[in-house]
């Protein structure tokens, strides 16, 4: 098996700082930040995000100083990429972009490293289109915040080695994450397919005057939202039994959303300019002091999870 100890992410973006951060909480990873430019407060995005872990108990201020100590910024290409092991960018999700920096790294990095994108949701087979060994290109969906949870969707292209898979599932549960191994490369992956056929329904119900929208939130957080952390869909399903399973879907698949196109109120918004939190109004109005505690409390309940399953 291989042994992974030089990490490598791309882009000191919103991500970048998260996923950076992540590694070296692993006392075995040297990491390195690469940048453009070495700023001044480069590391502070990371600093702020280890200080409110450390004011709820999700980390500790010796932890803060071990994983500071272990990112190193770097600006030059061959000292970044030719002892890496593991590469993982969080550059624009622009797909020239990323086929490019790929093609670029391989004429530093050893033929074994690995070469992971954090896209959010382009093609990871598309993304290795320039490379040399497109089996060793694989997809690595951080959600974000990405210090905070705990989900990373490993996403095997059409070219990527079970090897590589393995490999890059292993790595992600040594730093503490839950990988999932996606084993088709289509749009979505899987956790976004999910989340937006839920999304889906809940846009359809509201224009179609079922219910309005802080009514379609409640239906979530105190109703199945709180078995979901516990319990997913298909365990779910076992749980009430295939026939009840069968018999539901037979009943009611019929009466569900399934436009393919977006909801036609989320265009009357855009051409209003109602933005959401952008603008302080989308679905609903908000005030700042709304806006703020819809944000933080996501945040503290994040940190809150960080802080109980912390090892
Ligand atoms: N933001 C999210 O919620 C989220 C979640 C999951 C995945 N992603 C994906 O992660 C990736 C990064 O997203 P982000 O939100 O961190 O974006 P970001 O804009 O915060 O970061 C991108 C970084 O790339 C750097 N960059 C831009 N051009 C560059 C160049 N030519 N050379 C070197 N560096 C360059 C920028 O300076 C910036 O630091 C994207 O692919 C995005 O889709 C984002």
């Amino acid at each position: 098996m291989r042994e992974i100890k030089n990490v490598v992410v791309v882009g000191a973006g919103m991500m970048g700082n998260a996923i950076a951060q992540v590694f070296a909480s692993d006392p075995g990873l040297n990491v390195i930040l690469k940048t453009r430019a070495l700023k001044e407060d480069r590391y502070k995005p990371i600093e702020e995000n280890l200080d409110i872990m450390i004011a709820r108990g999700a980390a500790t201020e010796q932890e803060k100083k071990e994983i500071l100590a272990r990112i190193r910024f770097v600006t030059d290409e061959a000292e970044a990429y030719t002892e890496a092991d593991f590469v993982i960018e969080c550059y624009p999700e622009v797909m020239e972009m990323k086929q490019e920096l790929f093609a670029s790294i391989e004429n530093y990095c050893r033929d074994d490293c690995i070469l992971a994108t954090n896209t959010s949701v382009m093609s990871v087979t598309e993304i290795s289109e320039k490379c040399r060994r497109r089996e060793r290109v694989v997809g690595t969906h951080f959600w974000n915040p990405g210090h905070l949870i705990p989900l990373v969707e490993v996403v095997k292209s059409d070219f990527t080695s079970e090897e590589v898979m393995q490999a890059t599932m292993e790595l992600l549960t040594r730093v503490g994450k839950k990988p999932i191994y996606c084993k088709k490369d289509v749009p979505g992956f899987v956790a976004n397919r999910l989340q937006h056929a839920l999304w889906r329904e809940a846009f359809y119900m509201v224009e179609n005057g079922i219910a309005d929208p802080a009514t379609v939130d409640a239906a979530c957080k105190y109703g199945p939202g709180l078995r979901w952390p516990v319990m997913g869909p298909m365990e779910n399903s076992d749980l009430v039994g295939i026939e009840l399973s069968y018999n539901i879907h037979k009943y009611i698949l019929k009466h569900l959303a399934d436009n393919h196109e977006p909801s036609p109120l989320l265009e009357e918004m855009l051409k209003r300019g109602d933005l959401g939190f952008k603008t302080g109004k989308g679905w609903q109005e908000w005030t700042p002091e709304q806006m703020k505690a819809s944000a933080d409390g996501l945040k503290e309940y994040l940190i809150d999870y960080a802080a109980k399953h912390k090892a």
